[in-house]
């Protein structure tokens, strides 16, 4: 029975080489899939059987809980850069020269450079042990459940005579088809798009759960080896690849051995060059690695790059053309992006119409008009961007921000201490309607289960659902006759609406999606201001157009929080829309858990605050002074960048200027007397 167990291991894992790391299928789908469940069942009759080798444990059951930290036994260097063929030579001339050999003496070893994430793979006789992110080169987070879904990494060394220790050191990368697939996929479902493959790597292999990464094409080439107990047996970085190869790992395309010449290398950048379009990855450049590893050791490394390697980069790709009009896209959160629209224009292999201007203070850098003819460019990242203005156009037809939004005609404002502006109307606006009905519902804030984002566009669509608290007085009957609905599923979403009622007070004011209030924004928040309604009395006691000094007495108390989330979150609350909605969701019956206390509440709430007291109060100042300290500021004499607040009483003189000058918060003493009564202590 066992013997029949290892032979269907061992050909499931040559199917799999054959397949992944050879690009050779040697059996049918059908014949593989079969192979693949008779194993499933063998295991799960006879659990004890299972070993690490087994390809159904590429995917571990259960997701992580955090990323461990492994050492790295071996730094993780970086490469150095050149950016012309002079630099490169430049480089081997003096490696040449440490080592007291012609440049032509020099075997260099040329690999493409592969755009995507630097990991090492431990191998102890031959299993898969763990595998680990560069992270700082000398400690790394254990990706190991991540790593060991992709198919064309080993989970045990083809070989029967595996080394002690192997460390595998390379590149994970998502093939170009894999990743556009991957955004068209995350389009239909509503997910945020990834910017370039190495984007949606780095966002795979940093996933809790690994069944993402295995459901995501992501592959594996190796570049080298960290430690590895039986060293001697190469002479050269290229006998070093053949032997990983043997091992069961994937090829880099292209690489090729020559002798170092301006010349040879000046033919191999430009053969690159020319397969880079046609390789299935994306590659950023070429690295050039002199080959003997005697070599290698006698240059050795500086602290961050090897003195035997460098990266040639590749240019990012340029054309021009001409800007057409300038579109405003409102986002979930309201902002308004300036988006070129082009004379469509082929560049690094697509055909692009559209490029972000991501704000207008960039297209006033940019000095752009419309009509103008650009210099656009799509590097590594694959959303272009507009570099320069190559020809004025002859109209000089100005960009300029609209005063109401795209979508709601509600006014847009600029966000304050940000170069962005934004729609003001909240949770009204279309644009961010459905954007924020997701949010709310999401797991990491009301976790309504069943209420998807696919549902959610279908309802919000169908204006069934406009705003959250729509979500409240939803009916079976309005959701059992949709595409892919019925009356028991339809129950299960009013079930799991009801079933989240009851919630704190932190997790319904992050699921608000106010603007950059993130969990940890809302935990502070609601630690400090513990239920809805104590906020609320605070923000209406503030006048429309409150002050910083009037901000200051909002976020006085709330540690981590600084004046401009302050200012969004009064902002929201302050508006009347916004206020009908959440009236809405509690008279649907939500009810708000107040935070409790905790030890923190016993920190005094100005602690590790200085603040300056000037000119004349009505109190004596002592006691002014004792009144901070009380609360555990500390109170200095002199104005500096690091002062929390001054309290500027009549005649304030050189240091209210002080503080003006350094943008530092000024209060008069009625908003002073606020903070101290708010925090209960009688003047
Ligand atoms: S060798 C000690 N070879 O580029 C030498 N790196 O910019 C370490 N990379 O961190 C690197 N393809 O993630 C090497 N063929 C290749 C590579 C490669 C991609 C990445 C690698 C490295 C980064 C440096």
């Amino acid at each position: 029975m066992s013997t029949t167990y290892s032979d269907l291991v061992a050909k499931i894992n040559q199917w799999n080489t054959a397949y992944h790391v050879l690009d050779n299928p040697t059996v049918s789908d059908a014949e593989y899939d079969q192979a693949f469940r008779q194993l499933l069942a063998l295991e799960a009759e006879n659990p004890a059987l299972i070993t690490p080798e087994s390809p159904s444990q590429r995917v571990g059951a259960n997701p992580i809980d955090e990323f461990r930290k492994i050492t790295h036994r071996v730094k993780m260097l970086s490469l150095d850069n050149a950016f012309s063929l002079t630099e490169t030579v430049a480089f081997f001339e003096r490696a040449a020269k440490e080592l007291a050999v012609n440049l032509n003496e020099l075997t260099l070893y040329s690999e493409p450079k592969l755009d995507g994430l630097a990991i090492a793979i431990h191998y102890h006789k031959g299993i898969l042990v763990y595998a680990a992110t560069r992270g700082d080169g000398q400690v790394g987070e254990d990706v190991t459940h991540n790593i060991k879904t992709i198919q064309s990494v080993p989970i045990k060394l083809v070989t029967t005579n595996p080394p002690d220790i192997l460390n595998v050191r390379g590149e994970v990368f998502m093939p170009k088809l894999a990743f556009e697939k991957l955004n068209r996929l995350s389009a239909q479902n509503g997910s945020k798009l990834f910017v370039n493959p190495r984007n949606a790597v780095a966002g795979t292999v940093r996933q809790m759960n690994p069944k993402i990464a295995a459901e995501r094409d992501l592959q594996f080439i190796p570049y080298g080896i960290g430690d590895y107990s039986n060293e001697q047996r190469f002479s050269k970085h290229s006998d070093i690849m053949v032997y990983l190869q043997t091992l069961g790992f994937k090829q880099n395309p292209h690489c090729t051995a020559f002798a170092a010449s301006l010349n040879a290398l000046e033919k191999n950048y430009a053969t690159m060059a020319q397969q880079r379009a046609n390789l299935p990855m994306e590659i950023d450049g070429i690295v050039y690695k002199l080959d003997l590893l005697e070599q290698q050791a006698n240059l050795g490394f500086t602290a961050h790059h090897p003195k035997w390697a460098i990266a040639r980069k590749f240019p990012a790709e340029q054309v021009t053309t001409q800007l057409l009009e300038v579109d405003f896209q409102v986002g979930r959160t309201g902002v308004l992006t300036p988006v070129a629209r082009l004379e469509p224009v082929f560049v690094g292999g697509v055909t692009v119409s559209n490029a972000t201007l991501h704000n207008m203070d960039e297209v006033e850098r940019l000095g752009l008009h419309i009509g103008d003819t650009v210099v656009i460019e799509r590097a590594g990242d694959v959303i272009p961007k507009v570099v320069k203005v190559a020809q004025p156009g002859t109209m000089q037809t100005p960009i300029i921000m609209p005063k109401h939004c795209p979508v709601c005609a509600a006014e847009v404002e600029r966000i304050a201490g940000q170069v962005a502006y934004a729609c003001t109307n909240g949770l009204l606006c279309a644009a961010q309607s459905a954007e924020r009905i997701r949010h709310y519902a999401s797991r990491r804030f009301m976790n309504i289960q069943n209420l998807g984002p696919k549902l959610i566009e279908l309802l919000y669509g169908l204006g069934i659902v406009k705003t959250i608290a729509d979500l409240y007085t939803l009916k079976v009957s309005d959701i059992a006759n949709l595409e892919g609905c019925g009356e028991k599923s339809a129950q299960n979403v009013i079930d799991s609406i009801a079933a989240t009622k009851v919630t704190k007070f932190a997790t319904f004011l992050g699921a608000l999606g106010i603007h950059g209030v993130g969990e940890e924004g809302a935990k502070n928040i609601a630690q400090a201001y513990k239920s809805l309604d104590a906020l609320l009395v605070v923000v209406d006691a503030m006048p429309a157009d409150f002050s910083d000094a009037n901000l200051i007495t909002f976020k006085v108390n709330i540690p981590n929080v600084g004046l401009v989330m302050s200012k969004n979150v009064v902002n929201f609350f302050k508006e009347p829309h916004n206020r009908s909605i959440i009236n809405a969701i509690l008279g649907a019956g939500v009810i708000l858990e107040a935070a409790e206390a905790t030890a923190a509440d016993q920190t005094p709430v100005l602690f590790g605050q200085t603040w300056v007291l000037t000119g004349t109060l009505t109190m004596p100042r002592p006691e002014a002074k004792a009144l901070l300290e009380g609360l555990g500021a500390k109170v200095a004499g002199s104005v500096s960048k690091k002062t929390t607040c001054v309290v500027a009483g009549e005649n304030a003189g050189s240091k209210l200027a002080e503080a003006e000058a350094l943008g530092v918060t000024v209060m008069d003493e009625a908003a002073f007397l606020n903070v101290i009564n708010r925090n209960n202590i009688k003047p």
